[in-house]
């Protein structure tokens, strides 16, 4: 869970360096797998950057999460090679499946559903992410089966 100490330590350890708005943020969401709205006047004091200047930063890339992610994370590429090879159907199938749209977590906390702009797997294309474990030519069926067997 979010821990404020935590998070000052982190934010001190990057402080000092150039263009620290970045990497604090990917330094916090590895430590705690999102980067909550708490985090912004925090950064902003620590970089003497104004609110406004930090939330915009966080908000324009696609990388963070302002809640916390469900148990798994499965990661499906939008990007143009596997949108060509049927990616949009893919995507469409999923979200039914788990009842969720890109970028929402299962009510039971067990799957979050995110976009990722190409995982350099375009030959093997559509590709996937889950739990930090790259999938190629997937559909829907295998994607079923992997994540019966991560929830399970
Ligand atoms: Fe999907 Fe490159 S476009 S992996």
């Amino acid at each position: 869970p979010w821990n404020d100490a935590v998070a000052a330590t982190i934010i001190a350890q990057h402080k000092a360096q150039e263009g620290a708005t970045l990497p604090i943020f990917h330094a916090l969401q590895k430590a705690f797998g999102y980067v909550p709205a708490e985090a912004v006047p925090m950064i902003a004091e620590a970089l003497n950057l104004s609110r406004a200047e930090v939330h915009g930063v966080l908000t324009f890339y696609h990388d963070f999460r302002s809640e916390p992610p469900g148990c798994h994370i499965l990661k499906l590429c939008r990007a143009e090679a596997c949108q060509a090879a049927g990616g949009d159907h893919l995507a469409t199938g999923v979200e039914r499946q788990l009842g969720i749209k890109l970028g929402e977590t299962t009510p039971d906390q067990q799957v979050t559903l995110e976009p990722v702009f190409c995982l350099g797997l375009c030959a093997v294309a559509p590709s996937a992410m889950l739990d930090d474990q790259p999938i190629g030519r997937v559909d829907a069926a295998r994607l079923d089966a992997l994540l019966n067997e991560v929830r399970s």
